[in-house]
């Protein structure tokens, strides 16, 4: 089962998420970070660029993005590139050559899958894979009915989601239809996965995936199938989790030699 922490809020979750995570580049110093845009990760790296201010190091660790949009313009502000460019390279050092993001150009875009399985092969695959969640219960862009022995391929965006994201477009029109995204076979891969929420509208596609059966309906339910899970919500996120006053009652008794 997941290990789930139910915090104060997103600054919170960062702290705690940055503290492991420092702890990982400070002994792997070429680590492999797998790295999720959208609004949920940002008070992680936030966090990380102030420890990056203060001294550590990200220049020889590696990023590996969940997914990108297909189609976008080079360049586009709101393609994942630029995103992870502005909230990730550049503010936690990170050696732009070691930032990988899938490619959703449209030149080869039928291999643009394989091709990011065999940069993510070649590097030993992903330590600590943060991820958000979508309110379809998307994780990466799977959406609902995505194989759960999916790989890196192009994926359609369901209409919610869409407009859940046009907040960072100037008109739904202007959200991709198309998605280049990690699959659900290829997130299993990673040796830990963090998984973020915070707010109510989350609360509904938290307790699905954490506590509901395991189903292709739900793809974030993807996660009760991985070995080490950490699942970090604040308590509006956690507000629909049948077992939460277990959760808290696990956290104040886990033994000190425990991390994440
Ligand atoms: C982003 C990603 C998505 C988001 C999810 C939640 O790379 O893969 O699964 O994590 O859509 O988005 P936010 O965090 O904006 O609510």
């Amino acid at each position: 089962m997941a290990e789930v922490l139910i915090v104060e809020g997103g600054e919170a979750a960062g702290r705690l998420v940055s503290d492991h995570i420092v702890g990982l580049v400070q002994i792997r110093p070429d680590m492999v970070l797998g790295v999720a845009t959208g609004s949920t990760p940002l008070p992680v790296y936030r966090e990380l660029a102030r420890r990056h201010s203060r001294g550590v190091d990200f220049s020889r660790a590696w990023a590996f993005a969940l997914d990108e949009y297909v189609g976008l313009p080079e360049g586009h502000p709101q393609s994942y590139r630029a995103v992870i460019d502005r909230e990730v390279t550049v503010p936690l050092g990170f050696d732009r050559s070691h930032v990988n993001v899938p490619d959703g150009g449209d030149g080869d875009i039928e291999t643009t899958g394989e091709r990011y399985e065999a940069a993510l092969h070649a590097h030993g695959g992903v330590d600590l894979q943060l991820l958000g969640i979508g309110t379809t219960g998307h994780i990466g862009f799977n959406e609902p009915g995505s194989s759960f022995a999916s790989l890196t391929r192009v994926k359609t965006l369901t209409e919610q989601t869409r407009a859940d994201n046009a907040r960072f477009f100037d008109s739904l029109e202007d959200v991709p239809i198309h998605c280049v995204t990690q699959g659900l076979g290829t997130i299993l891969r990673a040796r830990h996965l963090v998984l973020l929420a915070f707010g109510e509208a989350k609360a509904t596609a938290v307790a699905a995936a954490v506590e509901g059966p395991v189903t292709a309906s739900v793809p974030g339910s993807a996660i009760q199938l991985h070995p080490h899970v950490t699942v970090v919500v604040d308590g509006a996120a956690a507000s629909r989790l049948e077992h939460a006053d277990y959760y808290r009652w696990a956290r104040d008794h886990k033994p000190a030699w425990q991390g994440l």
